[in-house]
């Protein structure tokens, strides 16, 4: 009797996809990003990799795809925090010739280290004389030794072409690096940061993602909303569900459905509301919400039950109550496995979708 036995498989750990697994070690990724390089008690960052770092502001990030949602993300923090700062799709960069010099602080995020367009981008702002750190997950990678300094997200090895555990490993460590480049106490950050490995094990416990798969997977189109810190995920959201289902998905800031997408609202198209928190940003995507549901959409409320946005929703994708930062790691989370088992039913190539590659190294 011979043991069937395949080195691919054995690789997954027992999971079907490389995909699945990587989401599940996201809790351990987030832990060994946050290492050593938080002290809760004196609310400080330390960031080893970064001590020689020197200019602060203006911030500029350049990435691609998911790392692109990422650096909104990061930009959006460095923003609440005082600090100019804005994201650039690596892409546009160049092309859009957009102003760069020595006071200015870029900083590409890129899991692999190694696409083509985040590293003409890192380039031309190196040429300008601007100040250049990678946010990466590849120690060595031509990121890295392009830039002045380099963060690693120690997220591990990612095989799944769609970045799940990289994604949420890009948030804590921009995370670490706002806290870095900002003024004021980091204690209430920092104390959140400590929560989310649990929080994220939580929603992996207890999600309802696969039976919210089982009900949309036929839809031919999915819309997110979300705004501030959950405006990336909204995006991202749209992004791994279309990388993996092939299915139609957009993802939009809840303010601007009503200019235009909401045309394309209907009772065939479930839309995915990200409504944490309770503060104005969440008030207002509630009122987004009833906006589509008056229209008959199938709502799903990714939620923390702190707003009543559950009166208006057909299905719930619960979170842990947190503060913004948790808040977007783990929504993104239920994003990530519904996105997955929508994949599954379909039978999908999960971890190799058609056309796409995990590092493009073309322009
Ligand atoms: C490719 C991958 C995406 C990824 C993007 C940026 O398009 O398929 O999943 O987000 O590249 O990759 P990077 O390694 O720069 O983060």
């Amino acid at each position: 009797e011979t043991i069937e036995w395949d080195a691919e498989d054995a690789g997954k750990s027992g999971y079907d996809h490389y995909m699945r697994k990587e989401i599940h070690e996201q809790p351990t990724a987030l832990r060994q990003c946050l290492r050593g390089r938080v002290d809760e008690l004196t609310g400080t960052v330390t960031l080893e990799e970064l001590d020689e770092l020197e200019s602060s502001s203006p911030v500029q990030f350049v990435a691609c795809g998911t790392s692109y949602h990422a650096a909104l993300f990061g930009a959006t923090l460095l923003r609440d925090r005082g600090v100019p700062a804005q994201s650039f799709l690596a892409s546009e960069y160049s092309t859009d010739r957009i102003p760069v010099d020595s006071s200015t602080l870029v900083v590409g995020v890129t899991q692999s280290g190694e696409t083509a367009d985040t590293m003409r981008a890192l380039r031309e702002a190196n040429r300008a004389g601007a100040e250049t750190v990678a946010v990466t997950n590849t120690v060595g990678s031509s990121a890295a030794r392009e830039c002045d300094h380099a963060l690693y997200i120690r997220a591990g090895p990612e095989i799944g072409v769609a970045a799940t555990k990289t994604f949420a490993s890009q948030q804590v460590a921009l995370t670490l690096l706002a806290c870095r480049l900002s003024d004021g106490s980091n204690h209430d950050v920092i104390r959140a940061l400590r929560d989310v490995p649990d929080q994220v094990q939580t929603v992996l416990d207890t999600s309802q993602a696969t039976e919210i798969a089982a009900e949309y997977a036929e839809s031919d189109a999915f819309f997110f909303i979300g705004r501030g810190y959950q405006y990336p995920v909204a995006l991202e959201g749209a992004l791994k569900l279309k990388e993996i289902s092939y299915r139609h998905a957009e993802g939009f800031a809840a303010g601007e459905l009503k200019h235009g997408p909401l045309a394309l609202v209907t009772e065939e198209t479930p839309v995915f509301a990200l409504v944490t928190g309770d503060d104005e940003r969440a008030h207002k995507t509630v009122s987004n919400v009833k906006e589509v549901e008056a229209r008959d959409a199938p709502v799903v409320a990714v939620t923390d039950g702190q707003t009543d946005v559950e009166r208006y929703a057909d299905h719930v994708l619960e979170v842990p109550a947190s503060n913004e930062i948790g808040a977007a790691i783990t929504a993104n989370v239920q994003l990530q496995l519904l996105s997955y088992w929508i994949a599954h039913r379909l039978g999908r190539s999960i971890d190799k979708p058609r056309h796409l590659a995990k590092s493009v190294t073309v322009e």
